[in-house]
């Protein structure tokens, strides 16, 4: 495979300076409602242009699917792009947004990069060779114990007509672990369980692009990414990523 990490650490971290142009600027900021709950800006679209725009420059090998454009040229060898996953944490100036780049070959992902801008922190994996953040090799938490465990979970914008809208799932989680968080970009919070900052995240309602570069990090730091069921693979409607070790405890919850 031929990809440089150099060359698309340049190109991320660009998109990240246009996402903060508009970050430092929500005054101006354009925000318009895809649906209830589903929020979209100028800088959504921005940033997907200017990396379909300069992957395809670089890589032009590859198709792509952004969130804000769609699918487009090859989707057996892709990028997978979420421009700014958090988008309502952005518009309220809060720091946990991210943008997100997978490479899926053949439907093997094979790169990942989540950056979160406002954080600078930049996470990322190649497929068999670990996971780092800002440059420093990084692996899941040694925390045995549901009942010591901090847990992240998420509660999708596409939830309103759910009949199961993890408020009860979250309520038991809650009550058998310690500390609990929401931080709101799911990216950013399957990187955390890769990084140890979190033992278990959840979601339900989410698509590829949200997950997919986040996935392939928290893997290459030892985590387990299964459904609801325990279920190893990919699961955007279902997705549970804990530390392996309190996956037997977290399962019985969900
Ligand atoms: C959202 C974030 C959020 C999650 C929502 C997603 P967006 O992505 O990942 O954490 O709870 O389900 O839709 O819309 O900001 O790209
Ligand atoms: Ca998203
Ligand atoms: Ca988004």
């Amino acid at each position: 495979m031929s990809i440089s990490l150099t060359v698309l650490e340049s190109i991320i971290r660009e998109a990240g300076s246009i996402a903060l142009n508009h970050y430092n600027n929500l005054k101006h900021l354009e925000v318009t409602k895809k649906s209830p709950r589903d929020l979209v800006t100028d800088a959504d679209v921005a940033v997907e242009a200017f990396l379909q725009k300069a992957l395809a420059r670089e890589y032009p090998q590859f198709g792509f699917w952004g969130e804000e454009s769609g699918q487009s040229a090859d989707q057996t060898n892709r990028w997978i792009v979420d421009p700014i996953d958090g988008t309502h944490s952005f518009i309220k100036g809060q720091y946990f947004w991210s943008i997100s780049v997978a490479l899926e070959i053949n439907q093997e992902l094979v790169f990942g990069a989540v950056y979160g801008p406002a954080l600078d922190d930049y996470y990322t994996a190649e497929k068999g060779k670990g996971a780092r953040k800002n440059g420093e090799t990084i692996s899941v938490s040694s925390e045995t114990k549901l009942a010591d465990a901090m847990i992240s979970t998420g509660f999708a914008c596409l939830r309103s007509y759910l009949q199961e809208n993890n408020l009860e799932r979250f309520g038991r989680i809650a009550q058998n672990s310690t500390g609990q968080r929401r931080f709101g970009s799911a990216a950013m919070d399957v990187c955390m369980v890769a990084d140890g900052q979190v033992d278990a995240f959840w979601e339900q309602e989410l698509n590829l692009y949200d997950i997919a570069a986040g996935v392939l990090i928290a893997k290459e730091a030892g985590a387990t990414v299964t459904d609801f069921k325990g279920n190893e693979g990919i699961f955007p409607k279902q997705i549970l990523v804990t530390n392996g070790k309190i996956l037997e405890q977290i399962l019985p919850l969900m």
